[in-house]
């Protein structure tokens, strides 16, 4: 299974966790894959902090940084320094209304100011300059290795920054087109990611994607997200001509994800049936459990959803306050359709095991196919 993105990397699999959970990205890392902290919620001081930390934990391997640099966005919110003040009062009216009448409580001052501080100046950075300040930390730790970028190709001065330091630049593709932008634009590895991923997905599935990707971007290595819990998927995934595989889903119901038991039960209950693209959570389509929330923003007394990065702020403190009153029929967070497959708590080192077990199953499988015809 060391491919050769594996070798260039410096990791044993190429087995890739995205996750905006530190422990995640530590114990993936130290398991030989290849982690890659979400650094798009995070205020810079704080992913300072969060970086430091893994540099200090992944007893210096390597491991890499993913921010969103959407092609459109709020150039208003981008400028200003407090972009929570161009939430229209009706967008806020709206969220609070059906949260006062399922009776969800505002939260505490004290989560309020840590949601603020810790998120919504976070959500604040999911812009173009907001990544770039982001990238400025994660260039100050010499162990990251990859950064990537998701929702647009990164613009040139990102590009040429990153050259620079010796940094690989990855990007999150939902069409071959998109890859190809990617490529001209100096990306040098594409994640090809179907739409049964979670997070912000295009509406091409993986089994499509990979081959259309591999064919039109020849000279580049090509990781397949979307959908993948199993080590057959990983065989399946470089028979199709990638290089490894990049999973999110599968590790939010590990004992080292961020998620409280509550979120974690959630999960464990919801199928690939009950998840829905919406764009409440950001503006943009994002594969998320369907919830009485999600549907509240589809009905056509909905106010029309707000530019990335404004919706993401708004949802937040939202977010959090249906999270802290443990409010299931509210619950909507970004996972995929492979949630299914994920329904009780294990430890990401496990899964580490039994991906690779599974792939080497699959393989054995594929060779004995003829056996006994
Ligand atoms: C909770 C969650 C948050 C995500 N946030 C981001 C993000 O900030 N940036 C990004 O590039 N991808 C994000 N993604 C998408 C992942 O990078 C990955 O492509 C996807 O999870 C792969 O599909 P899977 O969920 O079926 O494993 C997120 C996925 C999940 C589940």
């Amino acid at each position: 299974m060391r491919t050769a993105i594996a070798h260039t990397l410096g990791c044993d699999v190429p087995i890739f966790a995205f996750s905006h959970c530190r422990d995640v990205v530590v114990e993936v890392t130290k398991a030989g894959g290849f982690g890659v902290l979400g650094a798009s919620t995070f205020a810079p001081e704080l992913l300072e902090q969060e970086l430091r930390w893994i540099d200090e934990h992944v007893a210096g391997r390597p491991y890499g940084v993913d921010v969103l640099i959407p092609s459109s966005y709020d150039r208003e919110a981008e400028q200003v320094g407090d972009p929570e003040r161009l939430i229209p009062g009706a967008h806020l009216a709206f969220m609070e209304a059906i949260l006062a009448d399922a009776g969800v409580p505002p939260l505490p001052d004290d989560d309020r100011r840590r949601v603020h501080r810790e998120i919504v100046e976070g959500r604040g950075n999911m812009t173009p300059d907001g990544a770039r300040r982001l990238l400025k930390v994660a260039l100050r730790h010499s162990q990251v290795k990859l950064v990537v970028s998701a929702l647009g190709a990164p613009p040139p001065d990102v590009v040429a920054e990153l050259r620079q330091a010796g940094v690989m630049i990855g990007a999150l593709c939902g069409k071959a087109a998109h890859a190809v932008r990617q490529r001209a634009a100096g990306v040098q590895l594409i994640i090809a990611q179907g739409t049964e991923a979670g997070g912000h997905t295009g509406d091409i599935s993986t089994l499509v994607l990979v081959p259309q990707v591999v064919e039109v971007c020849p000279d580049l290595p090509v990781l397949a997200a979307g959908g993948i819990t199993r080590g057959s998927q990983i065989a399946a995934a470089l028979a199709m001509g990638a290089q490894g595989v990049w999973c999110g889903t599968i590790w939010l119901g590990t004992r080292e994800s961020e998620l409280t038991p509550f979120e974690k039960n959630v999960l464990f209950a919801t199928r690939a049936e009950d998840t829905v693209r919406s764009r409440v959570r950001t503006g943009k389509p994002v594969r998320m459990v369907r919830s009485r929330m999600s549907e509240a923003w589809e009905k056509p007394d909905a106010p029309g959803y707000l530019p990335t990065p404004l919706q993401g702020i708004l949802y937040n403190e939202i977010h959090a306050r249906i999270v802290r009153s443990e409010r299931r029929d509210l619950y909507s967070f970004p996972v995929g359709q492979s949630v299914t497959s994920v329904n009780e708590e294990t430890s990401v080192r496990e899964v580490m095991m039994r991906l690779q077990t599974e792939y080497l199953d699959a393989m054995e499988r594929m060779a004995n196919l003829g056996a006994g015809a």
